[in-house]
């Protein structure tokens, strides 16, 4: 297989019209922030018992097709001595890789932020490859304020997103386009709007110009949502306003715009998945939750081994609801199942 068809039938393991993708990345300090919530140790040991019980939750390959792994997953093995890759695999999840190295302040633009990792990106991209990765994640973050982003965040952030989207091609890897507007802040949902649209529309304008062939890439977008400290938008104004953006800026050659869920509770990252559906649009519209699937994972485990059984059954309801919502099926009464 040459590289071109190597992203297309990457494209084609992770794209239908049922799943969806798993993130499951988090980094260090993150997990720990996680795993503190549940009054556990973020040991390494802890990290790799707990993404091996997302991995072997029986009948997830039905609704998960990806999962984005933090580095040091890559390397693990579940309790039986197998590589969690392979474990991903035997559920006919594709493995994939978070590659950006975290946020910093961006010199010159107050209020900004940018992406640090694109230093030796290319040769983590060859190790990873040879560990079993088959796509990558590059997640830039945008604040917002009443002056942010700036010009410069928006075209700085951008660039960086396209650098890594075209390195991860040349060397087969597909690439997930991260960029997320955060939800913190009291800003209204037209603010949301506005930025998302100039994030989207600079983020693809980069692309073009590093070449980026849009058919092998996944974008993984925040929903255009009131600020946090906001009023409370309903899912049928953020599924018009979250489309109306895409139809702007998005072009129709992405296969798959997989949502992040920014800190959405569970149920409101599944609610307005199933409003922007019924909606749709040129792509699949699908997710790539991390908080919005694994919150009631970890409430239920706490950290114990006779919980595994009933943390595997919440992600998997999970799971399913988020299925039926990428159909424009789902029902909020479902929850009670
Ligand atoms: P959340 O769904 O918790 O926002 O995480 C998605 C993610 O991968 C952030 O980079």
């Amino acid at each position: 297989m040459n590289t071109s068809q190597r992203l297309q039938q990457t494209i084609e393991d992770l794209v239908d019209d049922r799943r969806g993708i798993l993130a499951a990345d988090e980094s260090e300090p993150t997990i720990k922030k996680r795993f503190a919530a549940i009054n556990l140790e973020s040991s390494a040991e802890n990290r790799r018992a707990y993404r091996s019980l997302l991995l072997e939750t029986p009948g997830l390959g039905g609704y998960i097709s990806g999962v984005i792994l933090f580095e040091e997953t890559l390397g693990q093995k579940n309790a039986s001595d197998t590589p969690l890759v392979k474990v991903a695999w035997n559920q006919k999840i594709v493995p994939g890789i978070k590659v950006d190295k975290g946020t910093e302040k961006l010199v010159g633009s107050p209020g900004d932020l940018i992406t640090k990792g694109l230093d030796g990106l290319a040769d983590r991209l060859i190790t990873y490859i040879e560990q079993g990765a088959r796509f990558a994640k590059w997640r830039e973050v945008y604040p917002i304020t009443d002056t942010n982003p700036t010009q410069l965040g928006f075209h700085a952030n951008a660039e960086k997103l396209a650098h890594y989207a075209a390195t991860c091609q040349e060397l087969g890897l597909v690439p997930i386009v991260e960029p997320e507007v955060l939800m913190d802040g009291d800003h209204e949902i037209d603010r949301c709007e506005e930025v998302t649209e100039q994030v989207l529309s600079a983020v693809f304008q980069a692309l073009l110009r590093y070449n980026v062939t849009l058919e092998h890439m996944i974008l993984k977008p925040n929903m255009v949502l009131p600020g946090k400290n906001c009023r409370i938008a309903g899912p049928n104004e953020i599924a018009e306003a979250t489309i109306r953006v895409f139809c702007r800026t998005v072009p129709a050659a992405v296969p798959s715009i997989n949502f992040l869920s920014g800190g959405q509770s569970p149920e409101e990252a599944t609610i307005n998945l199933n409003a922007i559906n019924q909606i749709g649009g040129p792509w699949h519209l699908s997710i790539s939750y991390g908080r919005a699937l694994q919150q009631p994972v970890l409430e239920a485990w706490q950290g114990k081994a006779e919980h595994v059984e009933a943390a595997g059954i919440a992600l998997l309801k999970r799971a399913r609801l988020n299925c039926l919502a990428r159909q424009g099926r789902y029902e909020p009464n479902m929850e009670a199942d």
